[in-house]
């Protein structure tokens, strides 16, 4: 693929691209909607991901090219008009990117070309959209020699979302895809940002990343909603609770004192928070004691909590995830990501797989009326030069 960007590069911008990276996609195996709650959250970074290839010019422009998104062709701007523009459509997301970079790095002092490529779909929960952020400020890093600190650039990621983009997501995707490590996940607590490395090894099982291949819309505001309705819930607690977010409650002391959330939706979305993470520390304990059930068994509850008390599932993941549960050799499946479109993961024997894809594939072709995508992905690291 590579060889292929660097030929496409030449005939694009006319000049041999002088510096390229990679940044990986990434699974969440659990710990979903916690990380704007200051909760625990336990990502892996896949070999999926986006490539890109870069090289300054002598002027103020900025060229950017995506080999997913031909029909946009080359969208330009300068460094002088950093401003959102729905037109520029993906590339507000290496947009958002530059902006933030310069206005800490005066080293960026003249323009450059970028062409990228990935290989995760698009809008499958997997972050592609934190992977080309990421992506773009690790090739600002080479070609304009920044010091950039890894965790700097993830905070920028996410400031692009919040900001630039006007989705008010938590920390999980940038923090992944700048920190991964292969074969391993990151248990993070996005409350202290304190992270540990825990090997993702499953004996005999292997992860199975299952497509409802439905095109995502009005995710972000639904998205938004939530974690609006998270804050609510935090307001009426904190009435009577001295607490700064709802990853510190433990599910007693949640439930001992849920009754000051008057809002019964609100109840339930705080719920979710406080049970998820709670969830996602024993399935980091129960990994560690090489207890696959018991991890199988918490994917299984994340997900219906993730359908009953979040309401972020659909009929879709609830048909991938419910049906991959009940498959022999199948230990807990789940949706990974925002929800509501977008993968789900199952934990599957590595002789059941095909069996998985068999029965998930009639049962969501039948309900659905089209057929998922499976994959089967190596754990990978984190954003890198090539
Ligand atoms: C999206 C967001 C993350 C996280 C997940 C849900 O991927 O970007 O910050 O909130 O949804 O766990």
């Amino acid at each position: 693929m590579l060889q292929a960007m660097h030929e496409k590069f030449e005939t694009l911008f006319g000049v041999e691209a002088e510096v390229s990276a990679f940044a990986p996609g990434r699974i969440n195996l659990i710990g979903e909607h916690t990380d704007y709650n200051g909760g625990y959250v336990f990502p892996a970074a896949i070999e999926l991901g986006t490539y890109g290839l870069a090289t300054k010019r002598d002027d103020r422009k900025i060229q950017l090219y995506s080999n997913n998104f031909e029909e946009n062709g080359i969208v330009t701007f300068t460094l002088d008009d950093l401003v959102f523009n729905q037109e520029d459509d993906w590339a507000n997301y290496p947009k958002g990117v530059v902006k933030y970079l310069t206005e800490t790095f005066n080293e960026i002092d003249q323009g450059f070309n970028i062409l990228v490529e990935g290989n995760i779909p698009n809008g499958a929960s997997l972050s592609s959209s934190a992977s080309i952020e990421i992506l773009t400020g690790w090739l600002l890093k080479d070609l304009f020699d920044l010091r950039l600190e890894r965790l700097q650039l993830i905070k920028i990621g996410q400031l692009v979302e919040n900001k630039f983009m006007g989705v008010n997501s938590g920390i999980m995707d940038q923090f992944i895809i700048g920190m991964g490590k292969a074969n391993h996940a990151i248990l993070l607590d996005t409350a202290t940002l304190e992270f540990e490395y825990v090997p993702a090894k499953f004996g005999d099982y292997v992860i199975s990343i299952m497509n409802t291949n439905k095109r995502r819309s009005l995710t972000e505001s639904k998205y938004n909603d939530r974690r609006a309705e998270c804050e609510s819930a935090l307001a009426a607690l904190k009435k009577e609770l001295n607490i700064g977010a709802l990853g510190e409650l433990t599910l007693a002391r949640f439930n001992q004192n849920k009754h000051l959330i008057k809002d019964e939706v609100s109840r339930r979305r705080a719920k979710h928070a406080v049970s998820e993470n709670e969830r996602t520390k024993l399935a980091r304990k129960v990994l560690a004691e090489d207890d696959f059930e018991q991890f199988g068994k918490l994917l299984n509850m994340s997900h219906a909590s993730l359908k009953e008390d979040y309401e972020v599932t659909g009929i879709e993941l609830d048909t991938l995830a419910e049906t991959a549960q009940q498959v022999n050799g199948v230990l807990g499946a789940r949706m990974t990501g925002a929800g509501f479109a977008g993968c789900a993961i199952a934990l599957v024997h590595k002789d059941s797989i095909k069996q998985l894809e068999h029965e998930v594939s009639q049962a969501y072709l039948e309900k659905i009326g089209y057929a998922p995508s499976f994959y089967h992905v190596a754990i990978s690291g984190g954003v890198t030069s090539l």
